[in-house]
């Protein structure tokens, strides 16, 4: 049924195409052996733009790109953690782990208090 799907989707000039990896299951990684309904999979079908999440680390996702299964790659639980996360992929510095207590929360906490690189005085020169 999704192969149809994916491919009427051709039809209709769409921006992108967003896939979720089957090794997310909401916001939890499960065990998967790569070969499911994923962007590798869906790549021979759909003609237009891919983006692809669920999972991904800073080296998977450019690997993802450089394979060519998807365009671009979006993040996240790490993207919540950190707040500048593009400038960390790109200094290759630490990310903050995320605390998934707090991803449902009704207040600050896990929204607004993750420390910026500049906060924690890493070392940014490239
Ligand atoms: C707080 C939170 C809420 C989410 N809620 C949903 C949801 O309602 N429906 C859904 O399909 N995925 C949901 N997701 C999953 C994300 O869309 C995404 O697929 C998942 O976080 C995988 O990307 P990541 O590994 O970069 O976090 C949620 C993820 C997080 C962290």
């Amino acid at each position: 049924m999704f192969n149809y799907v994916v491919s009427e989707l051709n039809r209709f000039n769409l921006a992108y195409l967003h896939i979720v990896e089957p090794r997310i299951q909401g916001n939890v990684t499960v065990e998967d052996d790569g070969n499911g309904l994923g962007a590798r999979h869906f790549r021979s079908i759909y003609q237009g733009t891919i983006i692809t999440a669920g999972g991904y680390t800073r080296e998977s996702g450019e690997a993802v790109l450089e394979q060519g299964d998807a365009d671009l790659v979006a993040y996240g639980r790490l993207f919540i953690a950190n707040p500048d996360l593009p400038k960390r992929f790109a200094l290759n510095a630490p990310l903050n782990e995320y605390d998934r207590s707090t991803f449902y929360g009704g207040d600050h906490r896990g929204y607004t208090d993750y420390p910026f690189l500049d906060e924690l005085k890493v070392l940014t020169t490239v």
